[in-house]
């Protein structure tokens, strides 16, 4: 059970590094100032952030993984609350890159500076958060966890395939990832 519920986790993780480097990429292909910034795949990036990695992701981490963990041992304690400390400043931070795309929209001066970094920083930062999950948590998870622990995590973790609101949460992510990689220029996208 441990590696079919990480496997999941892995999987979620892969999907949200495949988002941040099309970011990357973007700000550090298309800088020209001659060049307009593909403003429909930048918005598609931070909605996908906002709606998946953000909205059932992380809080599913904590309110699974990481209490179980806790409840097990005292060995993650620090870990964790580093890694919470993380997913808040995340959510700050998309927030504010959300604000840096309106001001590059709005065409204020220096925003696409301010943008680029941004991005940046946002995409290495949350690149170290997931690193440091796998290789430093799920470790962790593997030795202390017992089985009726992965029982409720793998099914916390499923239910991000029900209907909660009329739409599955990943069937949304899914297609605001599809849009995403629609939208982004070759060669990452089809464009
Ligand atoms: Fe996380
Ligand atoms: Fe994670």
């Amino acid at each position: 059970m441990p590696g079919a519920t990480l496997k999941i986790l892995r999987d979620e993780h892969l999907a949200i590094a495949t988002v941040l480097y099309t970011l990357r990429y973007l700000v550090q292909h298309e800088d020209g100032e001659d060049q307009a910034p593909r403003f429909p795949v930048l918005h598609a990036i931070v909605d996908y952030i906002v709606s998946y990695p953000d909205r059932w992701h992380h809080p599913k981490e904590e309110t699974q993984l990481f209490r179980c963990l806790r409840l097990r041992t005292q060995e993650a304690d620090a870990l964790i609350a580093d890694l919470e400390l993380e997913h808040c400043a995340g959510y700050n931070m998309i927030e504010d890159l959300r604000d840096k795309l309106q001001a590059l929209e709005r065409g204020e001066a220096g925003a696409r500076e301010k943008f680029r970094d941004a991005a940046l920083r946002y995409a290495q930062f949350e690149w170290s958060h997931l690193r440091r999950e796998e290789d430093l948590l799920f470790p962790l998870a593997e030795e202390y966890l017992q089985a009726e622990d992965w029982a409720s995590i793998h099914k916390a973790f499923r239910e991000n395939d029900n209907p909660l609101f009329g739409l599955k949460p990943r069937d949304h992510a899914e297609q605001l990832y599809q849009r995403i990689l629609e939208l982004a220029p070759a060669p990452i996208g089809r464009r």
